[in-house]
């Protein structure tokens, strides 16, 4: 399993449902990876193993995973499989895949289990709409995330926290920095067992906001999105 504790900050391109090989060729060889962060491409599944992993702090995570182990499911991709393939990291619980793929903290819990289990980190998405948000049920819907959503295997060294507001995610807005760190630092003091986790930041991250966001106290890295299509852009973000 990938050492946590060797980098200061964790960042995180999630591709989404683009790029093709001639995308990806240009972007690997303009993608300028600082040593000192660990950088994580979740790129479409079928390219994970196009990654010419050429830095060691550089590495591949999946989008998703399915909550079973084997058998008769078409279409999906097991932890053991990822884990054969030699992917280190996995996004569990995007707030697009509980949108359109009616994920659950149910889901999220097995499959968060299944990774560590294959010593693969997930990196377990939370967050509140904006609906909650209005109704001060912030609080409270992250709390049912974490407690429902986050295996009890789960320590700060096989798992990493993203909070992502939902309202945030491709919108262009953000929570203010005091809202952010507020928000992490709850997190973090949920229970005595997240003291430590580190908690990420997503949601219309770029290369203008991505230090003063990075910089807070209780971030401890970021997830992006959009702006990690443009390498320019995101070797900006990472540097
Ligand atoms: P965004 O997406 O950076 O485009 O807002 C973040 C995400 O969905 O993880």
């Amino acid at each position: 399993m990938v050492n946590l504790d060797k980098y200061s900050s964790i960042f995180i391109a999630n591709w989404k449902l683009n790029g093709n090989s001639s995308f990806l060729k240009d972007y690997y060889e303009k993608l300028k990876v600082n040593s000192n962060n660990c950088t994580i491409i979740c790129s479409p599944s079928i390219y994970l193993k196009s990654l010419k992993r050429n830095n060691e702090s550089l590495f591949c995570g999946a989008q998703d995973v399915s909550s079973y182990k084997e058998g008769a499911y078409t279409g999906e991709l097991s932890a053991s499989m990822l884990r054969d393939n030699n992917i280190d990291f996995c996004l569990v619980g995007h707030s697009e895949r509980r949108q359109y793929f009616a994920e659950t903290n149910d889901n999220v819990n097995i499959k968060s289990s299944n990774l560590i289990e294959e010593n693969i980190i997930p990196v377990i998405c939370i967050g509140e709409t904006l609906e909650q948000k209005e109704n001060n049920l912030t609080e409270q819907i992250l709390s049912t995330q974490i407690k429902d959503g986050i295996p009890s295997s789960a320590n700060h060294q096989n798992a990493l926290i993203a909070y992502e507001p939902v309202w945030a995610i491709g919108t262009g807005l953000t929570p203010t920095l005091d809202e952010i760190n507020q928000v992490h630092e709850l997190i973090k003091h949920f229970d005595t067992k997240f003291r430590n986790f580190k908690v990420l930041y997503g949601g219309s991250v770029k290369s203008s906001n991505s230090k003063e966001i990075n910089d807070l106290n209780h971030v401890d890295g970021c997830l992006i999105g959009g702006a990690s299509l443009k390498v320019d852009e995101f070797n900006i973000i990472i540097s």
